[in-house]
């Protein structure tokens, strides 16, 4: 696992965005895994500008949502299916139908999620898989508990979960969902490159956990131990807790200019 820490989180996300953008120029078709909640909007800014500025197409890249709520009016503007149309699919120029979420409208769920599952293999996998992290540690949202081997499925939110994503839904736990179809945590495993992200203070427990921690069920993001092609973007506030912050930073400092992340 790399680990890289910044000052801000402005320049992780454009490193984010630098390595996304490298990946379409080289692969135009690749299939990008694609986060919610507040960590990547400055990534999905910085991909908008790149569109805008440089010309950076998404004509032929598809994508994949890494969850969904269950149940939510179809036009909420809180469904991940909007949240991502509004903050990146809108924004550049993916042909219609290429970034899929989860069904969490479908009258049978299980099929739903076993559609989506075999979407993402018929795709040729996740070439790139951008993942925030809960306070709890979750990814996606692979609760405390969720196997390390999951695959997409239905999950019950905790209610620290539905207590942290009040916020969207005016403040009202009640009104957040208690039901996701989420990508399992052996889903997410399969992408090639994992680019974890957090900001901010009250990530630092949970990225302390998952980067210097046992791999265990009860800390889903620490199953990133695992994968061969890991990389943890860090504000230095988010970094915090980190025991062994001063190598993280040599190690980057040193590593080959043309490696990239
Ligand atoms: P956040 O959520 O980006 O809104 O902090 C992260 C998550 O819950 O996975």
């Amino acid at each position: 696992m790399e680990v890289v820490i910044v000052p801000s989180a402005q320049q992780g996300s454009a490193l984010a965005a630098g390595a996304i953008a490298q990946l379409l120029r080289t692969k135009h078709d690749a299939v990008l895994g694609l986060a919610t909640g507040s960590t990547p909007l400055g990534v999905y800014d910085e991909l908008a500008r790149l569109h805008t500025d440089e010309g950076l197409s998404f004509a032929e890249a598809r994508g994949f949502a890494l969850d969904e709520y269950v149940g939510l009016p179809p036009d909420h503007p809180e469904s991940y299916r909007e949240v991502l149309r509004r903050e990146i699919v809108g924004r550049v120029n993916f042909a219609p139908g290429a970034v899929r979420t989860p069904d969490g409208w479908a009258s049978d769920l299980p099929a739903a999620c076993a559609d989506y599952e075999q979407a993402i293999v018929a795709a040729g996998g996740v070439d790139l898989q951008l993942l925030g992290i809960g306070t709890d540690g979750h990814i996606g949202f692979n609760e405390p508990s969720s196997s390390l081997a999951s695959t997409t499925r239905v999950k019950t939110l905790t209610p620290q979960t539905r207590a942290d994503n009040a916020r969207f839904f005016d403040d009202d736990i009640d009104a957040v969902p208690e039901h996701v179809l989420t990508q399992g945590i052996g889903t997410i495993l399969r992408a090639r490159h994992l680019v974890l992200l957090a900001w901010g203070e009250n990530k630092a427990a949970a990225i302390a956990e998952t980067v210097e921690g046992p791999i265990r069920a009860m800390m889903p993001a620490s199953a990133l131990q695992l994968h061969p092609h890991a990389t943890v973007i860090v504000d230095d506030a988010a970094a915090s807790l980190l025991q062994k912050a001063d190598y993280y930073r040599y190690v980057y400092d040193h590593k080959p200019a043309w490696q990239g992340i």
